[in-house]
This record gives structure tokens, sequence and C-alpha cells, in this order.
């Protein structure tokens, strides 16, 4: 018996992800910190027919993503599916942002992804088979001044993804990152921005996307054809034009 573990699963992206495995008939695992949303996610989970365990972590620390790496084992959960869906984001000039929030930011984003997939990785090549799908950002395509630890962070994610999509993939384990745009969840409001952003898909739509392109041999995925251009343009462009770009793609979005 093997289950699909969706960290972030409590809220927007990862909800998403979680109806919509369950829908495949996925068995999940869900995990985030707030216990009550997770129960929410898993009830709904469960009106697909499938079995939803619950183990609530703080993955910002080591000792948040060590504790749900050994209720894995002692619930004798084996993950064929690793969906690292956990982040956050911080709006604002680097200098006047939090330090401890950005330190969070970068073990969540860049940390957990890591070492939650060295320690899952190795049984899924044992077995042969396997899917890890993580979650970056089209911010990860270039520089992005007011988010610049988060697009780095997610520059990380996609670079990681990437690597490990080709070291892997005659191995029978599949490894795709998700690069979603502006996405209508929580995430701008937790990241300092009460800002309206139009242009927004769904949480559904990104999840979609990334589906639909599992089994493609594609080691990522944009959500969106607007986006996807962006993305591609910001990736070719020189840095001194990439920059001022997404910052006025930023402002008039906004
Ligand atoms: N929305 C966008 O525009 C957008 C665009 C590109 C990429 N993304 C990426 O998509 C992913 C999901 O974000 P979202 O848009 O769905 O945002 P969201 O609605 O804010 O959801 C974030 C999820 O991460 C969990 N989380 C936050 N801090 C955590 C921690 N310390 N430990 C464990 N879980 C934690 C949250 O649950 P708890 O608070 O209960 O812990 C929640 O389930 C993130 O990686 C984000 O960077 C989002």
């Amino acid at each position: 018996m093997t289950w699909t573990l969706i960290t972030g699963a409590s809220a927007g992206i990862g909800r998403a992800f979680a109806t919509h495995l369950a829908e495949r008939g996925h068995d999940l695992v869900l995990t985030a910190r707030g216990v009550d949303k997770l129960q929410a996610t898993a009830d709904l989970a469960r009106a697909h027919g499938v079995r939803a365990e619950v183990i609530p972590s703080d993955l910002s620390e080591r000792g948040g993503r060590l504790g749900l790496l050994d209720e894995l084992r002692s619930r004798a959960l084996e993950i064929d599916t690793l969906v690292n869906n956990a982040g956050f984001g911080s709006i604002g000039r680097f200098a006047d942002l939090d330090a401890d929030r950005l330190e969070a930011e970068v073990e969540l984003d860049i940390q957990a992804v890591v070492q939650l997939t060295r320690a899952l990785l190795p049984p899924m090549l044992a077995a042969g088979r396997g899917t890890i799908i993580n979650v970056a950002s089209t911010a990860a395509f270039q520089p992005l001044p007011t988010m610049a630890v988060y697009a780095a962070a997610k520059a990380f994610v996609l670079s990681f993804s990437e690597a490990l999509w080709d070291e892997v993939r005659d191995q029978g384990v599949e490894v795709i990152a998700l690069c979603p745009g502006p996405t209508d969840t929580d995430f701008f409001t937790r990241a300092g921005d009460d800002g309206v952003l139009t242009g927004r898909r769904t949480a559904d739509q990104a999840v979609r996307s990334c589906l639909d392109a599992l089994g493609k041999g594609r080691p990522y995925v944009v959500d969106g054809l607007v986006n996807a251009v962006q993305a591609e343009a910001g990736k070719r462009a020189p840095v001194r034009v990439a920059i001022p770009l997404a910052r006025a793609m930023v402002r008039r979005r906004r």
C-alpha cells in the first residue's frame, strides 16, 4: 500500500492537489501546521473514497521535518508520490524584511524540499517507481526586486528539480516542477501585500496543468499560456532587461 504526501495541504494549491489526487484514487498523507484546516482537506479527500492521514508539522523547523519523517516511519506509510508544495514569500525591500521570517522562508522553501526529497527518493528508486512534484513559481525565471529571497528560493527549486529529473528519469521516478504565476490563494496576504493582483489563475488550474504534464517527460510546467510566455521571456532576456520588465509587470498587475 503506497501513499501520496502533500505538504502545505491545509489551503490553496496544496488543498487543490489533495482533491485532484483523491479524485484519481491516491491515498493521502497531509501535512501543514493548521490542524483544523488539514482535517477539512482530509474530509474533502475521503469524500472521494480514499484514505487520508493528517500529520501536523512545522516544516520551517528541522525538528518538524524530522518529526514528520519519524511519524511516516512509525505509521508505516510508504510514500510513492511526494508533493513539495508548502511555501511562502515575503514582499518588501530585502533590508526592511524581518530576519527571522526570511530564515523561516529559506528553511521552508528550500531546506524542506531538499530534506524530504532526500529522505523519500531512495525508497522510490528501490521500488523503481515514484513521482516528485516540486512547486516552484514563475518567480524562478528571473530575479524579482521586492521578492528577492522568494524568487531566489524558487530558482533553487526549479534548478534542483531539473537536475533531479535527469538523474532519475530512467529509473522509473518522475520529477517535475510546477511553476504557477499569480494564483488566487492566501499567498499574497501572507506575503504581506494586500494589493489586488489582477489576472490571477485558480489553484485548480495550476494543479490541472501539473497533472496534465505528468508522464510527458517534462522537467517543469508553467501554469497558463500568458505565464508561460512571460516565464520563457524572463529566462532568455539579459538580466538588465529581465529585471525592469519583471518590476513593471508586478506594478502593472497591481
Ligand atoms: N499563490 C501564488 O500566487 C503562487 C504562485 C507561485 C507559486 N506559489 C507556491 O505555491 C505553493 C502553495 O502556496 P499557496 O499559493 O497555496 O499559498 P497558501 O494558500 O498560503 O498555502 C500555503 C500552504 O503552506 C503551508 N505552510 C506555510 N508555512 C508552513 C510551515 N512552516 N510548515 C508547514 N506548512 C506550511 C500552509 O499551511 P499552514 O499555514 O497551516 O502551515 C498552507 O497549507 C507555495 O510553495 C508557493 O510559493 C504560489
